[in-house]
């Protein structure tokens, strides 16, 4: 009973910020836009929990936010299908040979395997090659702290 009460809450939390911050719109056909519908919802339900892009601060996360874990994959992994068969294997089985950071397990801990499906997965890992990730407020200003530092902001 309380599980159902406290589902209901997170869905009812989840739909009021979609109406605070309403979804960009773009231009994209009909069979794209259901294909990243279905993985925007899946990496909402299944890595937001931990990966969290609106936690209020570095010191209140209890994993890396995936924008800055997408910046580092595209580094090593530019295409798609590399980009997306590296992310896939490390989430499928997380092992800390897999990892391309080695930092985050030392202070989080290592990921534990995600109860997914390999397809969800798959749709999750190409949603987030595809489009933009949220970027928590307090990176974006680390971000422009160290721009400003290095002379690089415009
Ligand atoms: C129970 C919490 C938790 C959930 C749920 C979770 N993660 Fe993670 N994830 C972590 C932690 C903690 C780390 C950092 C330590 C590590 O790399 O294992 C991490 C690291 C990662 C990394 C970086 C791995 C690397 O190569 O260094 C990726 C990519 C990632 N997660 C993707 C996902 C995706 C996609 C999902 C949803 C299917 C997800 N995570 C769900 C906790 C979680």
């Amino acid at each position: 009973m309380f599980r159902i009460i406290l589902i209901g809450s997170l869905l009812n939390l989840l739909l009021t910020e979609e109406s605070i911050h309403p979804r960009p719109e773009y231009y994209i056909s009909s069979q794209d836009e259901l294909l990243a519908d279905d993985g925007r919802v899946l990496l909402e339900r299944h890595c937001y929990t931990c990966h969290n892009p609106k936690s209020k601060s570095h010191d209140e996360i209890i994993a890396p936010p995936l924008w800055g874990m997408k910046k580092h994959y595209l580094e090593a992994f530019p295409e798609k299908p590399a980009f997306e068969k590296a992310m896939l294997e490390f989430i499928q089985n997380p092992t800390e040979e897999k990892a391309l950071m080695k930092g985050p397990i030392k202070r989080f801990g290592l990921m534990p395997k995600p109860p997914v499906s390999k397809e969800d997965l798959q749709k999750i890992v190409s949603y987030i090659y595809s489009n933009e990730l949220e970027n928590p407020a307090w990176h974006i200003e680390k971000d422009n702290e160290k721009k400003a530092k290095s002379g690089d902001l415009r």
